[in-house]
């Protein structure tokens, strides 16, 4: 099986890149490097990091509960939020066409009305499979379109709607696993030392993913491969600490915003999924030694080669404060070779007998080397195929290079202490047992503010 590779000469210093990484940049970070290293090397052994074992796991149970539900439902619907839902999405959009998957996953990720409206209306409820996806069993959002969901099920299935939902959570506490316990549902695990953005490869999305046909085995397969990349202490042979160690240098030099551009539409919810890991785990105010650090860099994500038309201008000519991944796929399952309609005029001729994959490659290598040009930095990430085990192999290095990152910040990249804030106020203002006290602080800030509101 053919790895992903990762390109970065034009984030090297060059007559075009002057801001470029030089040699003597990696051997500045050497110790630092070294030590992270051996940091992540005791994170896996005394597995305080969970996702480095999830590899190894046998999946035998998951594949043999899929089996059994895909002979029952024909969609699933996946209810969470953040962690519990970004990567079933990517995971799903990565493989739905190349893999042609014959089971539907939609993931409810927000407590907008309309969406809910619409997915409840898309969907045949007699043949519909809900997972609830919540490792705290407390996240507001998730828990609410839970309530409705078990109402709309109750009334439609009032002897079997049970058997239309599973549940994964912590496999001790928590209120949905005294459910499981109490109502017999089915339940999956979301282990305790993994992390919610870095569950993916976990039942979180291992269930969903064996239920739409993608093999499972083979995205493990593909992530143990990384791993094993990964655990080489010669960084230039590392594909997540160079790219870690890449970013981090760039940060420093002032390249505040990450872009992520797949050509590819199929792996734009991975770069979604990329959002959510590189922001929420580098994203913080205090470092290790308690100052006040305030670091992270701000993930972006742009689709080629529509976003040319939309944000390339910005890329080549707005603040040099971007460094670009492109994600590449060399070889598409689908393809279309453009017609020769009209032989003899200019505008279509050239693109006669052309494929399209070959076309929207090329505006990627025409693209890349426009940035390169005009002094902006640009990696890329080559997946050989659409396949589980390129998906695998790029998820394990993002999650390690996440880690790795966040380390060489000095920040703790496992944490977000500052989303607690607003999931407070928000229990405050809906009422909740507990934060009456609250409830009356946060309405009188609220008051406060509107006096001296600027409004129109
Ligand atoms: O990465 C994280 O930990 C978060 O994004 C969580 O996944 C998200 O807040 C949802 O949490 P939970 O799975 O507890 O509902």
């Amino acid at each position: 099986m053919k790895n992903i590779s990762y390109d970065y000469g034009n984030l090297l210093r060059s007559d075009k890149i002057q801001n470029g990484i030089t040699n003597s940049d990696f051997v500045d970070l050497s110790q630092e490097v070294a030590e992270v290293h051996l940091r992540i090397q005791q994170d896996q052994q005394l597995e305080t990091v969970g996702f480095f074992s999830l590899p190894d796991r046998n999946v035998d149970h998951l594949i043999a509960a899929a089996k059994t539900l895909r002979e029952r439902f024909e969609t699933l619907v996946v209810i969470g939020i953040g962690g519990s839902a970004l990567g079933n999405k990517a995971l799903f959009s990565a493989l739905l066409n190349s893999k042609n998957l014959d089971r539907e996953v939609i993931v409810l990720d927000n407590v907008d009305p309309n969406m809910l409206h619409q997915v409840l209306s898309s969907i045949d409820l007699e043949n519909t499979l809900f997972n609830i996806i919540t490792k705290s069993g407390t996240t507001t959002e998730t828990m609410a379109l839970y309530l409705i969901i078990l109402d709309v099920l109750k009334k439609n299935f009032p002897d079997t709607y049970k058997e239309h939902v599973v549940i994964t959570t912590d496999p001790e506490k928590g209120f949905l696993r005294e459910i499981i316990r109490k109502e017999k549902y089915l339940g999956f695990d979301v282990p305790d030392n993994v992390g919610g953005r870095f569950s993916v490869l976990s039942d979180v999305g291992l269930l969903s993913s064996a239920f739409a046909g993608i093999d499972i085995k083979e995205l493990l397969r593909g992530a143990a491969a990384m791993r094993k990349r990964c655990n080489n202490d010669d960084i230039s042979k590392n594909p997540a600490y160079l790219n870690g160690l890449n970013h981090y240098i760039y940060y420093k030099k002032g390249y505040r915003v990450s872009v992520m551009m797949p050509y590819s539409n199929d792996l734009y919810d991975l770069a979604d999924w990329y959002r959510q890991l590189w922001a929420e785990s580098l994203g913080k105010k205090i470092d290790d030694d308690g100052d006040f650090v305030f670091t992270g860099q701000i993930p972006v994500k742009a689709i080629g080669a529509t976003d040319q038309h939309s944000q390339l201008q910005l890329y080549m000519e707005g603040p040099n404060d971007k460094i670009i991944t492109f994600l590449e796929v060399e070889d598409f399952d689908n393809d279309y070779v453009i017609p020769d309609l009209f032989p003899k005029i200019n505008e279509f001729a050239y693109l006669a007998n052309k494929t399209l994959s070959h076309l929207l490659n090329t505006e990627k290598i025409a693209t890349e080397l426009a940035l390169y040009e005009a002094g902006r930095p640009n990696c890329t990430i080559k997946f050989p195929a659409l396949n589980e085990y390129n998906i695998g192999e790029f998820i394990f290095m993002y999650q390690v290079q996440t880690l790795f990152t966040g380390y060489l910040m000095n920040i703790d990249p496992l944490n977000q202490p500052g989303v607690e804030d607003g999931k407070k106020n928000t229990m405050a203002l809906m009422g909740r047992e507990g934060f009456e006290q609250m409830a009356e602080q946060v309405r009188l800030k609220i008051a406060d503010k509107d006096k001296q509101g600027a409004k129109i």
